[in-house]
C-alpha cells in the first residue's frame, strides 16, 4: 500500500510524519477525539494507520486497525467535517478490507455510538451486522457514558463482500 491512486484521492500508509494533521481532523471531528499520543501509540504497537489525502496533499481522512488473532479491530475511522458525504468513508473501508484480507483474516470488528447514525449507516450499507453491545464503553456529556454497538463484517470466501 503506497500511494494507491483513486482518481483525485491517494491512500498511503500513516506515518509519524501525518499526526499533525491527523490529531487537528480528530479534534475537529469527535466530541471526544484521540490524542495525537493516541495515535502515535498505535503506530509504535504496529497497528496499521491509513491517510487518504487529496491530489493536492490535504488530508481528508484516515483510519487506524488493530489485527487481533483472526480479525481486525477498526480502531477509528474519520473523515474531515468539510470532505463528508463524497464516498471518502467508504475508501477508506475499501482499503481496511483490503489490507485485512491480505492478512488472511476472517472479518473486521468495530464498536460505534447509537448516537452516530450516520456511522452506523455507513457500516450497514457496507455488510457489517451488529452482533452485539458494551455496556458504558464510551465517555459521554455531563461524565456519563453511553453504550456501544459491537459490528462485525464477516468476509465471503470468494472474496465477494458487500460494497466492495
Ligand atoms: C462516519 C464517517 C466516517 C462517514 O464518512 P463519509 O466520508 O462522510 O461517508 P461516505 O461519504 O463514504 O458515505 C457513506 C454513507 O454515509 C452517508 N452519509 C454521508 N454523509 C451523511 C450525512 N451528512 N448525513 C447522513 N448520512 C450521510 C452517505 O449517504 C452514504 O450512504 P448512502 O450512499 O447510502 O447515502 C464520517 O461522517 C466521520 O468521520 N464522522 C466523524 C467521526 C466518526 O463518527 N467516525 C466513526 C466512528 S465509529
Amino acid at each position: 500500500m503506497s500511494g494507491v491512486l483513486l482518481t483525485d484521492r491517494y491512500l498511503s500508509p500513516m506515518t509519524e510524519a501525518d499526526l499533525d494533521e491527523v490529531a487537528a481532523i480528530e479534534k475537529l471531528a469527535y466530541e471526544f477525539p484521540w490524542s495525537r499520543g493516541n495515535f502515535q501509540d498505535s503506530l509504535r504497537n504496529g497497528y496499521y494507520g491509513v491517510c487518504l489525502r487529496h491530489v493536492t496533499g490535504t488530508l481528508i481522512g484516515y483510519c487506524v486497525l488493530m489485527p487481533v488473532v483472526d480479525e481486525m479491530h477498526l480502531l477509528n475511522l474519520c473523515v474531515t467535517p468539510q470532505a463528508q458525504g463524497a464516498g471518502a468513508g467508504l475508501a477508506l473501508l475499501r482499503e481496511a478490507v483490503r489490507l485485512s484480507r491480505l492478512q488472511k483474516l476472517d472479518g473486521i470488528l468495530l464498536e460505534v455510538r447509537p448516537s452516530n447514525p450516520r456511522a452506523v449507516h455507513l457500516y450497514e450499507r457496507f455488510g457489517f451486522a451488529t452482533i452485539g453491545r458494551r455496556k458504558n464503553y464510551y465517555p459521554a456529556r455531563h461524565r456519563s457514558r453511553e453504550d456501544a454497538l459491537v459490528m462485525r463484517l464477516t468476509f465471503s470466501k470468494e472474496g465477494a463482500d458487500a460494497a466492495e
